[in-house]
């Protein structure tokens, strides 16, 4: 595992662009994985002005997401294919029917996590994942468990995790109870994982995922046992490391 540590947010935001912008270069046709949340809100940001300078093209790239909420419409500003259209799609000459998310108003959950599985199979992979990391060391919505999930599936989601994206909603009640998200299996099939993490509040959750055990309690331990993490994180970040 590489770690580049960065002053802050900003210069994370950019070193982490460096890596995308990288695999967009040397493979045109990349299938790019993608998270949402505050953490690579700055990444999508020098994206967007990389490809306006017209130093990237999306035209042939392809991409995946992490998870939806259960129950939010793709027109809900909080939905996650609301914040991709928002944050990157709507910015960059991506093609959107090459753009997948997961379906959270599906009538059958079940199926629509083997859709998606089958989906990611089809594009013949992730080339480069972006991950965030959460205050329990969750990654997608991978939450602490007692096992390690596979593909896609549903999850009910812990306390704290509704608690830190209530900051989103109207209201804490209003925040999704459940949420379709990759699996384990899904994310460390990758061939490489990038992920962005910023800010003290998230330097337990570095410690426990990189500084600690391999636990399916700490859903992003599990990282340690790819071949090809790159962790970008800021000086705050990393305190605890
Ligand atoms: C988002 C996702 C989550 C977030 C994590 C960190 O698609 O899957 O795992 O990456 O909750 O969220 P932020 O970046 O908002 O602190």
């Amino acid at each position: 595992m590489r770690i580049i540590a960065t002053e802050n947010y900003e210069a994370m935001s950019h070193q982490a662009a460096n890596i995308v912008a990288s695999q967009i270069t040397l493979k045109p046709d990349s299938v790019l994985g993608l998270a949402t949340g505050s953490s690579p809100i700055g990444l999508y940001k020098e994206l967007i002005a990389r490809y306006e300078k017209g130093d990237l093209d999306f035209s042939k790239i392809k991409s995946v997401n992490l998870d939806e909420y259960v129950g939010l419409a793709t027109t809900h500003d909080q939905s996650y294919r609301y914040f991709m259209q928002d944050n990157l799609f709507n910015h960059v000459n991506i093609d959107v029917a090459n753009t997948y998310v997961p379906n959270g108003m599906a009538a059958d959950p079940e199926a629509e996590c083997k859709r998606y599985d089958e989906v990611i199979r089809s594009m013949g992979g992730v080339d480069i994942q972006v991950l965030g990391l959460g205050h329990n060391g969750h990654i997608g919505f991978n939450e602490p468990s007692d096992v390690f999930h596979l593909g896609t599936y549903l999850v009910n989601l812990k306390e704290g995790t509704i608690d830190a994206n209530a900051r989103f909603f109207a209201s804490r009640d209003d925040v999704p109870r459940q949420a379709l998200t990759m699996g384990i299996q899904s994310i460390m099939l990758a061939r490489q994982i990038l992920v962005v993490v910023s800010g003290e509040d998230k330097a337990n959750a570095v410690k426990a995922c990189f500084g600690g055990p391999v636990t399916p309690s700490v859903p992003g331990s599990v990282l340690q046992l790819h071949p090809n993490v790159i962790l970008v994180a800021d000086k705050a970040a990393l305190s605890k490391l």
